[in-house]
């Protein structure tokens, strides 16, 4: 006999607010769940159990659906306690180690860049939802930076910003100042022009390359176009913030990294 699948409990990637289109046009408020986990009260599958045991109140009424909307300005309380909503930005910096995914946060599957970076956060740290600006590819090393703030995600890797991300790029066959001279000026990909790219020849097998842009194997295809397959990449910067940290470890950044390093000023 078949059996009646058991219902299912919205996960923390399950989760998505209901298609609202009455918002069209008007700020489209957070729902509950989210809020909590953006304030850093909670990560987001505490939030909704916070929430189902009835500790979570919207203007003085007690709440007990995660995706309940939250009216801008309202206020929420958990256990009683007024939340904080405006959050200061928070990023790490993590040394990236090979053979580890860059996953997007709802996707904490195992081999992820998650796995090694949560379990090492201090309990004032765990409470955020992390989100990885930008993504290296498995094999890549080098530094990641992680936010709570998703406005800074959109900023850091919009190509607008024009914020530079460093690469040390080990590659096959011997390169020289005549083969790199063409990424100076931008070489075709399959998806368009690259713009111009800051090009070192640091030895016969090393090349630092520096891109604005963030798109799919960037470096990898840009190299490979001059004749050059990368058989090893390393980011060693972005903005002005330098990796340096040993491998599989993070720091958080200053406020004034952030601001400065990244040229964030938190109002885009
Ligand atoms: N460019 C690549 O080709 N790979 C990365 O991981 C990052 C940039």
């Amino acid at each position: 006999m078949a059996r009646k699948p058991p219902p299912r409990r919205p996960s923390a990637s399950h989760d998505k607010p209901p298609s609202r289109s009455r918002w069209e046009g008007k700020a489209k408020p957070d729902w509950l769940s989210r809020a909590l986990a953006r304030a850093g009260v909670f990560p987001l599958a505490e939030a909704e159990d916070a929430i189902r045991a009835g500790r979570v109140s919207i203007n003085g009424r007690v709440a007990k659906q995660p995706l309940a909307p939250v009216p801008e300005g309202a206020v929420l309380r958990v256990d009683g306690v007024e939340v904080q909503r405006e959050v200061e930005t928070r990023v790490l910096a993590f040394h990236k180690p090979a053979d580890v995914l860059t996953s997007t946060v709802s996707q904490h599957r195992t081999g992820t860049v998650y796995e090694v970076l949560l379990p090492q956060l201090p309990d004032e740290l765990s409470r955020y939802t992390w989100h990885a600006i930008g993504r290296l590819d498995r094999g890549t090393t080098g530094l990641l930076l992680f936010t709570n703030d998703e406005k800074l995600v959109a900023h850091a890797t919009s190509p607008e910003t024009h914020l530079p991300k460093r690469y040390v790029a080990t590659v096959q066959g011997t390169a020289d100042e005549e083969k790199l001279e063409p990424l100076r000026r931008g070489v075709m990909l399959e998806d368009g022009p690259t713009r111009p790219a800051k090009v070192k020849l640091r030895d016969a097998h090393t090349v630092e390359v520096s891109v604005t842009e963030g798109r799919h194997h960037q470096v990898k295809r840009m190299l490979g176009a001059v004749g050059l397959p990368v058989k090893a990449l390393h980011r060693e910067a972005v903005g002005d913030v330098l990796l340096d940290v040993p491998e599989g470890t993070f720091r958080e950044l200053t406020p004034e990294e952030i601001s400065h390093g990244l040229r964030y000023s938190g109002q885009n």
